[in-house]
């Protein structure tokens, strides 16, 4: 089993060690509660680089004042041992005074691309993921960094960081994790009663839909968004949060549609709040012939 290690000396010490053997290093940063998806980052970085940590830390900046942080689950013996399965060779898991001294002063936020989606509706938290993202670059010192794509947002905001900063490392975005019927995991999955479970897949099915709408020829993305404002209204016990159809680079929305779109969903069930997403390539408007 991977060993864990709770301060910032000593994971540099274990990342100096690999690197003095010729490893590269790959970093999975998570808060915990591991699932599949996680663990298919800790794989992606396992067949990629030669030493892998896997950091778990339930990062308080990133949680408004009415949300989960107490109650998000922390379950690290049971990720130790997962982590294991998949192949991790340390855990870096700090304590919140580790990673936030009384002295704290600094945060880093990316401009504009924060503002809209999952940051409209969780002031500050952007900030707060951006922040630890960069403090355990710094202290792990990777040569690629593994993020999820269920997190689009996140992770296009990492991308940004890493390049504005100059920061020396790769970071790769892998695809999403979902259950059989479709429900991209999530460690808020477990939050869910059974019929908010039952009624969860709803997020998936309704991007499915549009997707297909897309394909089918419709380029209008006040239609699509309608299209997917309509699945969660017909939903029971689901209240959207929102429904983006963006330019998947840019995070904002198009006149038409066209290149690469993401098409985000944000939605309630009781208090947990769930996310998914898909890319569509949109081929260019045919142009009537004359
Ligand atoms: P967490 O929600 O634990 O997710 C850790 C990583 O796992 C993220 O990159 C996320 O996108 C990825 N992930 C989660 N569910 C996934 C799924 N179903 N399929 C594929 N990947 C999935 O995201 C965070 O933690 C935090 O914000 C963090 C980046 C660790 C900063 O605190």
């Amino acid at each position: 089993m991977p060993p864990v290690v709770a301060t910032v000396e000593g994971i540099r010490q274990a990342v100096g060690d690999a690197r003095r053997r010729g490893l590269t290093v790959g970093l999975v940063p998570t808060m915990g509660a591991l699932h599949a998806g996680h663990l298919s980052l800790c794989r992606a970085a396992r067949a990629e680089t030669g030493f892998v940590v896997a950091t778990i830390f339930v990062n308080p900046t990133q949680f408004g004042p009415n949300e989960d942080f107490a109650r998000y689950p922390r379950q690290l013996e049971i990720d130790r041992e997962l982590c294991g399965q998949a192949g991790v060779d340390a855990i870096f898991a700090p304590a919140v005074p580790t990673m936030y001294p009384a002295n704290f002063h600094t945060f880093v936020e990316v401009l504009d691309l924060s503002a809209g989606l999952c940051g409209a509706s969780r002031p500050g938290h952007f900030r707060g993921v951006t922040t630890v993202v960069l403090k355990l670059f710094n202290i792990v010192g990777a040569d690629t960094a593994y993020f999820g794509q269920k997190d689009f947002q996140q992770a296009r905001l990492i991308r940004q960081l890493v390049h504005d900063l100059n920061v020396p490392l790769q970071v790769q975005i892998c695809p999403i994790v979902r259950e059989s019927d479709g429900l991209a995991m999530s460690s808020r999955n477990q939050y869910l009663d059974p019929t908010q479970r039952r009624h969860a897949v709803a997020l998936y099915q309704a991007l499915q839909a549009a997707q297909r709408t897309i394909e089918e020829g419709e380029r209008d993305p006040e239609a699509i968004r309608g299209l997917l404002v309509r699945r969660i209204e017909d939903t029971p016990g689901a209240i959207l949060d929102y429904a983006a159809v963006v330019d998947a680079d840019r995070l904002q929305p198009l006149p038409r549609l066209h290149g690469e779109v993401l098409l985000a969903l944000a939605v309630k069930f009781g208090a947990t709040r769930l996310i998914d997403n898909i890319l569509v390539q949109v081929r260019a408007e045919q142009r009537p012939m004359k």
